[in-house]
């Protein structure tokens, strides 16, 4: 007898040992899915029983989901609430204990026949958060030996308590991560609505610089630091003025000096937002993508080491994109080559030469390869200019093109048109005549000619119209 007691006297020690340690690595794992993947194997562990079902109640549906493993794939299961064992647990909060599956009628003998497995012994308890709202179910099936104590009862409801917790943390985490991350989306869109000619230019940015940061062998936890960093390196220039953003020439000596405020301000703004502990760095890595490795960059004039890794990252993808984009209003964009050039030219001055070597070697800039082919073409066009007051003709017949993408198009003209003007373009293809609506976002005087270059991009196209369109120009080149 005593002998009997002792024995279950250090199962108990164990049982509470493991619970213990069950609940620590419950509180630690932020992702529900593993969450409940953990719960499940932990429950089995310790209710030494042949099968273990995590439910989660979907109270809008009024189900009940579960994730299975099944032929290498995971599969959702959904139940009706008050339906089989697991349902009606759901539904009232009791805790169930059976000793013969098949004499219950609540329980659903479909299932067994639907996985030819035989469901002797059940034991079911709730999850019940602390607003004392039932959300999920754990179902213990077969224990190993015997029919389920109260003692077992007892282990399950208290590994229930914990598993709630766990899993309303989680599931308040998912929440939080989500709207922090759309924050920081309408913070992009922002600048991108104010700099609709560099819209995705931190999109691209981003992609480049995770591409790097995991070829150089960044954590995931870094490379979500960098992604963040990356999507936000130039919110600050949302304070900067129309006059200097949007201009659509070179800037003026003052004019830089006002843009290279954006840094600064990238730094102010994200301050004001809340990171996690692990986030803490977004704000200086973001603020430092100007700083260059001989000191002379902008805002600290930061040297070497001084520029965190992060940072040496971001300035690369933010130069390789600025230089290959050509939808800058005041000067074209580079071939891939060239702007691999500039990246060369400038390791040990500007940019981290480990970094450049890797980014060129592994060919990370192909990540994001131009989705829209720009055609030199020998066509033509039509417009008209679509003003705030009126909508009036003028138009050039035959003005030549000098070259065209998916996107956008460019052309010379006598006329002088401000960036920002609309105009309403017939394309003359060699078939087909195409009706777009455009922007002027680029205006450049030829040398020592009364003529201009424009930089039109093209507005609202549909995604199937610039896919004819693209199509129809790469067929042009390929004959
Ligand atoms: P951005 O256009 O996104 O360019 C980011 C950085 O890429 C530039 O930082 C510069 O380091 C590099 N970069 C861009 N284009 C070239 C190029 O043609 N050659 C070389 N070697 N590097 C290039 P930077 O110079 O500090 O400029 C910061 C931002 O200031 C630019 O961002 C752009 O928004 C604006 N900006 C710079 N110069 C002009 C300009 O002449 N006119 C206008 N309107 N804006 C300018
Ligand atoms: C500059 O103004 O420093 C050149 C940068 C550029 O052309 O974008
Ligand atoms: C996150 O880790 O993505 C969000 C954490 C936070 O709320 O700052
Ligand atoms: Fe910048």
């Amino acid at each position: 007898m005593a002998e009997k007691n002792t024995k279950t006297i250090t199962k108990k020690l164990t049982d509470l040992s493991i619970l213990l340690e069950i609940s620590k690595a419950m509180i630690l794992e932020r992702n529900l899915d593993t969450l409940l993947d953990l719960i499940a194997k932990k429950t089995r562990e310790v209710m030494t029983a042949d099968r273990i079902s995590l439910f989660i109640v979907d109270h809008d549906a009024s189900e009940l989901w579960t994730h299975i493993a099944q032929d290498l794939e995971i599969k959702e299961i959904r139940l009706p609430v008050g339906k089989g064992i697991a349902g009606y647990v759901a539904k009232s909060g009791d805790i169930v204990n059976i000793a013969d599956a098949y004499k219950d009628p609540r329980f659903d003998q479909n299932s067994d026949k639907r996985t030819g497995y035989h469901t002797k012994t059940v034991l079911c308890a709730p999850l019940i958060n602390h607003e004392s709202k039932i959300i999920g179910v754990i179902q213990v099936l077969n224990k190993a030996d015997g029919i389920f104590t109260k003692y077992d009862e007892e282990l399950l409801v208290a590994l229930c308590a914990q598993a709630a917790v766990a899993i309303e943390n989680a599931s308040l985490y998912k929440e939080i991560e989500l709207s922090f991350k759309s924050m920081l989306k309408t913070m992009a869109a922002a600048l991108d609505a104010r700099d609709p000619i560099s819209a995705g230019h931190s999109e691209r940015v981003a992609k480049y610089a995770i591409a790097l940061a995991r070829a150089v062998g960044f954590s995931e936890e870094e490379i979500k630091i960098i992604d963040y960093a990356a999507a936000l390196h130039d919110i600050g220039k949302i304070g900067v003025a129309d006059s200097v953003l949007l201009k659509p020439g070179k800037l003026t000596p003052e004019e830089y000096n006002a843009m290279k405020q954006h840094a600064v301000k990238t730094k102010d703004i994200l301050e004001q937002v809340h990171f996690a502990r692990k986030l803490r760095d977004i704000p200086s890595i973001a603020s430092a993508h100007h700083e260059k490795l001989d000191g002379s960059g902008y805002p600290l004039g930061l040297k070497g080491v001084q520029i965190s890794k992060a940072a040496r990252i971001l300035t690369i993808a933010d130069v390789y994109d600025a230089l290959v984009s050509y939808d800058r209003p005041y000067k074209r964009a580079m071939t891939v080559d060239e702007a691999i050039d500039v990246l060369k030219k400038g390791k040990d001055t500007s940019f981290d030469p480990d970094l450049v070597d890797v980014f060129i070697k592994q060919k990370l800039y192909l990540i994001d390869r131009r989705e829209f082919q720009r055609v030199n073409a020998d066509l033509t066009m039509e417009y008209t200019v679509i003003t705030k007051d009126e909508v009036f003709l003028s138009q050039p017949k035959d003005t030549k093109l000098l070259n065209i993408s998916a996107e956008g198009l460019m052309f010379f003209s006598e006329k002088f048109l401000p960036a920002g003007t609309f105009l309403d373009v017939t394309l003359h293809l060699p078939e087909i005549n195409m009706n777009v609506l455009a922007r002027i976002v680029r205006v450049a005087r030829m040398e020592g000619q009364n003529k201009f270059e424009l930089g039109l991009k093209f507005v609202n196209l549909s995604r199937a119209t610039k896919d004819r369109l693209n199509k129809y120009l790469v067929e042009m080149v390929e004959q």
